[in-house]
């Protein structure tokens, strides 16, 4: 016989000698046993001895063995529940395995019968409890990786955040040096028209380093900004329109011929037009930068064969890249330009917002006299 040492039973029925010949029975077996005479009872008792099986006969007045089932499993829903039922009352065993009761046995009750279902319980509850101590040690190791994916993000927030107190201390100190000196002289009243020359001039540095503070604040923003972008239909062709207006100046001034073959008919993408333009823009002046004594720049569009995706190359006739630089150019704030011109955000942030857009920016080809970067984006369907 099996051993039943260690496990607690509620036994509920309503027939006193079914009751005291059950638990003599079990407690043979070496289970513990309590025993009540109706539904409440035995929920009562179940609630205060936590038993791990409940055996309850599914006919009773008061409140019947189905209801004790659908409290316990409400309640204590890791508490197995055996049936006792007659053979007439099929129809309720059957509904009682359907509200997941363990088991059931037939009155009259054959005791070879009860423990077997006794021990089917048992490994049930125990497979069952099993189950859950697994659920709960992969539920921490996925809270560990989380916890340790977010550990990561704020290393790289915090070393971003570094790098960006640095790059604005800078102008900022400079800010203040030219703000105190003209404070300081306004204050001794002796302005002469030499001095407010200076003035303009120094008001002119101001106002160039308060534009760079902005500069690398407005691209930090696009380079965090978490909430997606707003999404419309764009033809390249009106995104390549828009970024040559607002460069046409720019590269007459550096003798920058411009040629641009963006086919008729080309599909749309989806896309933010801002973050898009912001993207080509990037690109257009580091293309400029690298032809400070002129040149040609060529923007070229097209669909990649048999991929449903969108090219641009914006190419110039520069410097192009080391193979020192290469690989860290998408970094933030990884710059070659002098002190002044570049700030190093360029890239990452036509990077992030490439992605973001469900594409990409590669360089397609670099050397010493020439740089093709290439932007790509998913066809509109
Ligand atoms: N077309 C190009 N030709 C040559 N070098 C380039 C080109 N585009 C990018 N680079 C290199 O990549 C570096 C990083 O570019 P990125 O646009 O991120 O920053 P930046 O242009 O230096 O500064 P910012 O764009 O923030 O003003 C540049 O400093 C430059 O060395
Ligand atoms: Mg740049």
């Amino acid at each position: 016989m099996d051993s039943g040492a260690s496990w607690t039973i509620v036994l509920i029925d309503d027939e006193e000698d079914i009751r005291e010949v059950v638990q003599i029975t079990l407690e043979d077996a070496g289970y513990v046993v309590f025993t009540a005479a109706d539904g409440q009872t035995g929920l009562n008792l179940a609630r205060e001895k936590k038993p791990e099986i409940i055996i309850t006969d599914i006919r009773m007045p008061v409140m019947d063995g189905l209801a004790v089932l659908e409290t316990v499993k409400k309640e204590m829903p890791d508490t197995e529940v055996i049936i006792i039922t007659a053979f007439a009352d099929m129809d309720l065993a059957i509904r009682a395995l359907q509200l997941d009761a363990s088991d059931f046995v037939t009155k009259p009750l054959n005791y070879e019968a009860l423990h077997l279902a006794l021990k089917r319980a048992r490994d049930r509850f125990v497979s069952r409890k099993q189950l859950k101590d697994y659920t709960r040690l992969l539920e921490r190791a996925m809270e560990d990786q989380a916890r340790i994916l977010q550990q990561d993000k704020l290393v790289s927030l915090g070393r971003l955040a570094a790098s960006v107190v640095h790059e604005i201390n800078n102008p900022l100190s400079g800010i203040l040096n030219y703000v105190r000196l003209m404070k300081k002289t306004v204050e001794k009243g002796n302005m002469d028209s030499a001095r407010l020359e200076k003035y303009s001039r120094y008001l002119d540095i101001v106002d160039k380093e308060i534009s760079r503070c902005s500069y690398i604040t407005g691209n930090l923003l696009a380079y965090t900004r978490k909430s997606p972008p707003s999404f419309e239909t764009i033809f390249i062709a009106d995104l390549v329109n828009r970024c040559i207006l607002l460069c046409s100046h720019k590269l007459e001034l550096q003798k920058i011929e411009l040629h641009t073959t963006i086919p008729k008919g080309l599909p749309g993408v989806r896309g933010d037009f801002n973050q898009l333009q912001q993207c080509l823009l990037n690109l257009i002046f580091n293309a400029i930068d690298s032809m400070p004594k002129g040149g040609r720049l060529t923007l070229t569009s097209g669909v990649e064969p048999g991929k449903d995706v969108l090219f641009l190359d914006v190419e110039d006739t520069g410097t192009g890249i080391s193979n020192e630089d290469l690989p860290r150019i998408f970094e933030p704030f990884y710059t070659t330009k002098q002190e002044g011109y570049g700030v190093g955000l360029g890239l990452s942030t036509v990077k992030e917002i490439m992605q973001r857009h469900g594409g990409d920016v590669l360089v397609m080809n670099t050397d010493g006299n020439t740089s093709t970067f290439r932007i790509v984006l998913p066809v509109a369907s």
